[in-house]
């Protein structure tokens, strides 16, 4: 059984730092990859960590990560409430997905209230800001050990 776990993130998570920080905060992208690639290690997993702007992208890298990863924490980004072609791709995907949302989408436009991928997730993060990932990453170890 391989020992990576891969965080993916979907459009405008590259801006991280940058991007409206009152909602998202002031950590970037590699901060958090970073902070989970230390998390992880006590766990005994590695991180690959990957975004993507294009959804058939994002797709592609679901698909290569079957049979060679041991879960998987999305953030899909704006496609959480618009992809049917991410929540196939993770239906084909046989180990756990956690899902994350830095923001507390449920507090924000109805737009948002509403994921695709929750209906595969399983675990979904909400609304706990970047450390949000942290916990995925410890959720998913703790997952993958029972
Ligand atoms: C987000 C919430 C989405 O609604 C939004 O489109 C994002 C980020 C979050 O992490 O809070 O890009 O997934």
């Amino acid at each position: 059984m391989t020992q990576t776990i891969l965080i993916l993130n979907g459009p405008n998570l590259n801006l991280l730092g940058q991007r409206q920080p009152d909602i998202y905060g002031s950590e970037t992208l590699a901060d958090i990859e970073a902070d989970c690639r230390r998390l992880a290690e006590t766990f005994g997993y590695t991180i690959a960590a990957l975004q993507s702007n294009h959804e058939g992208e994002l797709v592609d890298w679901i698909h290569d990560a079957r049979g060679k990863t041991a879960g998987i924490v999305i953030n899909p980004g704006a496609y959480s409430h618009t992809s049917v072609a991410i929540l196939d791709a993770l239906n084909a995907y046989e180990s756990p997905v956690i899902e994350v949302h830095i923001s507390n989408v449920h507090k924000r436009e109805s737009f948002r209230h509403h994921s695709y991928v929750s209906q595969r997730a399983d675990g979904i993060i909400v609304g706990c800001g970047t450390n949000g990932y942290q916990l995925a990453v410890r959720h998913l170890a703790t997952i993958l050990a029972s």
